[in-house]
């Protein structure tokens, strides 16, 4: 678990070119569902590039408490014998979700709808993160929640007996609220019907619908309407994780602030509803481009060319774009910081209840930095210094937030000073090899 252990205190020096291939981990997301929709099938799940980073490896602890069995079989490969909708047991102990919001929020939702009765807890970050925006909805299926003040970790949940389809809106772009609901509606009788205004990503529909549940998608003018019939037979798959765009986003965002860079970033989903940044970084000029785009599993798939871009401009990001690149704001506000002129973020009040506020956390390492950032409660927005315009030279907090971290060493690579980050141990909670595989391409970190 992260941010329990020792202080990894590391800093990023002036670097590049940066050259090579960069093999990025498989998917947080996909990795998550993989393990919790292998569980409730009956039968063998095997997974390959499975992302064996903290989060996900504390869900695949849970699942086994919950009385799956997971079998490590090395390099990536993975087997989930699943115990079938809603043949959870109740855990022993309490689970432990580490740092992981996705982890604990779809778990929540797995088993609100058995008979069951489990307390989750997670590390000092996770325990302040709003949990109502599950809990609430669940409370419609007949599940009881009791935390502590805010709705927050620790918290047990007593799973409804007889539990009841719900209809629900969800009040925030989020897909792990949405992913909640829809497992927790899969061990209640009927249909369960979620709707969301604003597209986040699919990840647990297009998974559902693989697995073999009865699911539907409209789009509609209240939005998207998903549909999901309760108590199917899941059926076992076998599973290739893809690579994660969002982890993808360091190594490119790195090559275009660092002279002479050429990186190529191999086999990255771009599902829509995750590719956000790589069209925000085209409209701000960077050389940025798809190769060799293809479909796999159904999801469009390209390797992306990320090569030095001394002239990228700032610009308004489309805050309807937010939902598609909502991890991605930390790095995206560090490459802004290497353009010219200013980039507007709006519309991304999201930022603020993520494993830190991520907006309070830039801004005050880019400030410290040198780097001019105004903020409102939904916007930021970022004044860029051009190419070799970012002095660097300070110490960032990460607040135990693994994408805070990665961000400002990627901001080191670029500056004229080195740049350190206080604790850069919650990156293994999703990028285990982001040391080694960010030296291998020539940036300069190191552990201090
Ligand atoms: C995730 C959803 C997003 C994202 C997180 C992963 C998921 O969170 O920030 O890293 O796998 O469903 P929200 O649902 O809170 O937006």
């Amino acid at each position: 678990m992260s941010g329990h252990g020792t202080p990894i205190p590391m800093t990023s020096h002036r670097s590049g070119p940066l050259t090579g291939v960069a093999e990025v981990p498989g998917d947080k997301s996909i990795s998550h569902r993989s393990l919790i929709l292998g569980a409730l099938s009956v039968g063998e799940t095997k997974i390959s590039g499975l992302l064996e980073g903290e989060d996900v490896l504390d869900t695949a602890k849970a699942m086994q408490a919950f009385g799956a069995e997971v079998v490590n079989h090395g390099g990536g490969n993975w087997s989930v014998f699943g115990v079938g909708v809603g043949g959870f047991a109740e855990p022993d102990n309490v689970i432990d979700c580490g740092n992981s919001g996705t982890g604990v929020r779809l778990i929540m939702g797995v088993m609100a709808t058995s008979p069951i009765t489990a307390t989750f807890t997670g590390d000092a970050s996770l325990n302040k993160r709003p949990m109502a925006r599950v809990t609430d909805p669940l409370a419609l299926f007949g599940t009881q929640a009791v935390g502590r003040s805010g709705g927050r970790l620790p918290m047990t949940i007593v799973g409804a007996a007889d539990p009841v389809p719900v209809r629900y809106e969800v009040p925030v772009p989020s897909a792990q609220v949405k992913s909640a609901v829809l497992f927790a509606g899969l061990n209640a009788p009927g249909k369960t019907v979620v709707i969301e205004k604003e597209a986040t990503r699919d990840h647990t529909e297009r998974m559902l619908a693989g697995f073999g549940a009865e699911i539907t998608t409209e789009e509609t003018e209240e939005g998207r309407v998903i549909t999901l019939t309760g108590r199917p037979e899941l059926t076992p798959q076998e599973i290739a994780v893809p690579r994660d765009p969002s982890s993808a986003a360091f190594p490119v965002c790195a090559a275009l602030i660092t002279e002479g860079s050429d990186v190529l970033v191999p086999n990255i989903g771009l599902n829509p509803t995750r590719a956000g940044l790589y069209y925000t970084l085209q409209d701000m000029g960077a050389d940025l481009t798809f190769e060799n785009m293809r479909e796999e599993g159904g999801e469009p798939v390209a390797d992306l060319r990320a090569k030095f871009s001394p002239n990228m401009k700032g610009i308004e990001v489309p805050p309807e774009r937010a939902a598609s690149m909502i991890d991605e704001y930390p790095v995206l506000s560090v490459v802004a910081a290497f353009a010219e002129g200013k980039t507007m973020m709006a519309g991304v009040k999201e930022l603020r209840v993520k494993e830190s506020d991520r907006i309070d956390a830039m801004a005050k390492g880019l400030r410290a930095n040198g780097v001019t950032v105004e903020e409102g409660e939904d916007w930021w927005e970022v004044t860029g210094l051009g190419i070799d315009g970012v002095p660097g030279g300070a110490t960032c907090e990460s607040f135990l937030d693994h994408r805070i971290a990665m961000s400002f060493m990627v901001m080191g690579m670029g500056a004229k000073n080195p740049v350190s980050v206080d604790d850069g141990s919650p990156i293994a909670t999703s990028f285990p090899i982001f040391e080694s595989l960010m030296g291998s391409l020539g940036a300069k970190l190191e552990r201090t």
